[in-house]
């Protein structure tokens, strides 16, 4: 009888960390999470040890592999980890020690804005769009090059690597990678949120590395998402090898299986990020969509690009009620208040923490709540936190629609908030188009096991893969006229520009 075969995937968010065992036919076997809260130490400042990043993987991967042997498993036939990781955080560390320089600085962390103002007026014509067509982003407080250069101009520490010719940057994965195999690489999924990966040749790029002062020997070797990376050194998993790696929301897609071009997934989890898969070419939005690598699985395949709509705030949001404001106890609560109300009673929340990302991009946009009155109660706000995500996906999608001409048929969804029912009927009401979430919601940590899977021959090719996707799917359709979508989504409108008149 052949050896039964498992793939792991570790999935490290933004407010925890995971590691769940797959079996061949794509089901979860087992998983364990480990939470965390990151620091906010001044308005604006999003931060995390890195060190204590990697000690919640450890215990994630310690608590699963538990569960698997306790299941009567053996650690040996998991084959292969796949790593898939929250996007654009980035770490600084020194070769010699292998030490964390200060704490990473977090995606959606806005200390940069004078920065990034700065950079917009030392580029030609003053134009955040100057390295679009290379990198396919915009110049905002949102990706790693930023960051970078911010920790070169304010951490005396990262300076002094620099000089050295020890500095180290990289993203999530580099830095798992280099923890746990001690290689020095990152994936073309997460190299393309950097700014520095020049979208065309999937290389770094002299004239965005130039433009950033950033040295090419402090940036890891760009592989593709499905190949080996290295083998873990020590503990449980000790000579597994890492052969895949996919930045989450890439990683999703994959998981839910949009291989071809038009296809798109949205995942909501502390932020909330659609992807349409556009093919073999790279496609730049004139409508404020970014331009990414979606994958690449393995050295010799071609890579596939995506057009990305990303929200900074969707589960962060629910936290915030709940950890800042104590409207609710527990995140499944929101849920429960909001379907107490029958509408938002007029109330709109603009959940702009972090500025507004897609298709607006103003890193000045800060959060309000408006249209209060004496009516209003508990329930419009929670309702209100909810459609505030469900509005700026329709913003998206609208964005899209300028592109490439064509609308949306049919939202495939996934991701924490997506266990609602209400958010996703709302979804459905507002985009008055059916949304389709699958009984399986493991997207993320599914598409980093499938690339690892690939890599080690647990699945033969995509199509394999493809045969894997449940057909179990729970299906929400829309229940409003396209008149009162119309009025619904005008209030946004005006509440969007309330948040945006506050700068
Ligand atoms: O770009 C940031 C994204 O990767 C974070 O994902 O799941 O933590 O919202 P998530």
């Amino acid at each position: 009888m052949s050896k039964p075969e498992y793939v792991g995937a570790i999935d490290q968010g933004t407010s925890s960390s995971r590691f769940l065992i797959f079996d061949k036919f794509g089901q979860v076997v087992c998983a364990h999470q480990v939470e965390y809260s990151n620091s906010y130490p001044k308005p604006g400042w999003v931060e995390k040890d890195p060190l204590q990043i990697i000690e919640s993987v450890e215990d994630a991967i310690a608590g699963a592999l538990d569960k698997f042997q306790r299941q009567g498993h053996n650690i040996q036939h998991i084959r292969a980890v796949g790593i898939t990781n929250q996007r654009e955080t980035t770490v600084a560390w020194d070769a010699e020690t292998g030490k964390p320089l200060c704490n990473a600085i977090i995606w959606s962390d806005t200390r940069t804005m004078d920065l990034v103002r700065r950079l917009c007026k030392e580029a030609p014509r003053d134009n955040k769009d100057y390295l679009h067509k290379i990198c396919g982003l915009p110049i905002t407080t949102y990706f790693s090059a930023v960051k970078m250069l911010w920790m070169l101009e304010n951490i005396p520490a990262v300076r002094d690597a620099q000089r050295k010719g020890s500095l180290r940057f990289g993203t999530i994965d580099t830095w798992l990678i280099y923890k746990f195999t001690g290689n020095y690489m990152t994936d073309v999924s997460n190299a393309s949120r950097t700014m520095l990966m020049n979208i065309h040749t999937l290389k770094w790029d002299e004239t965005a590395l130039e433009f950033f002062h950033i040295e090419r020997e402090s940036l890891p070797e760009i592989r593709s998402s499905a190949e080996i990376y290295g083998y873990f050194r020590e503990g449980l998993l000790i000579h597994t090898p890492i052969a895949g790696a996919l930045g989450d929301q890439q990683a999703a897609t994959v998981g839910q299986t949009c291989f071809e071009a038009g296809q798109a997934k949205n995942t909501y989890g502390t932020g909330c990020f659609m992807l349409f898969n556009t093919g073999e070419e790279p496609i730049f939005s004139k409508s404020g969509l970014l331009t990414t690598v979606c994958y690449q699985l393995g050295p010799n395949a071609k890579p596939a690009y995506a057009l990305e709509g990303s929200i900074a705030v969707a589960g962060s949001a629910v936290q915030w009620l709940r950890d800042r404001i104590g409207l609710i106890q527990s995140a499944p609560e929101i849920g429960l208040l909001a379907s107490q109300v029958e509408d938002n009673g007029g109330c709109y929340f603009v959940t702009a923490f972090s500025g507004l990302f897609a298709p607006y991009w103003r890193d000045d946009a800060r959060g309000c709540i408006v249209g209060l009155t004496q009516y209003t109660e508990r329930g419009h706000i929670a309702r209100a936190c909810l459609e505030s995500v469900c509005f700026q996906s329709k913003a998206i999608i609208d964005a899209m629609k300028n592109d490439c001409g064509e609308s949306l048929k049919l939202l495939k969804v996934d991701g924490g908030m997506t266990n609602s029912d209400i958010c996703m009927q709302i979804q459905a009401d507002i985009l008055g188009i059916k949304v389709i979430r699958p009984a399986m919601t493991e997207t993320t940590a599914m598409g980093a096991a499938f690339a690892a899977g690939l890599t080690v021959g647990v699945w033969k090719d995509v199509d394999d893969v493809k045969k894997l996707a449940s057909s179990d799917v729970q299906i929400f359709w829309p229940t409003t006229t396209p008149q009162e979508r119309e009025e619904m989504y005008a209030g946004w409108e005006k509440a969007v520009k309330r948040s945006l008149d506050w700068a």
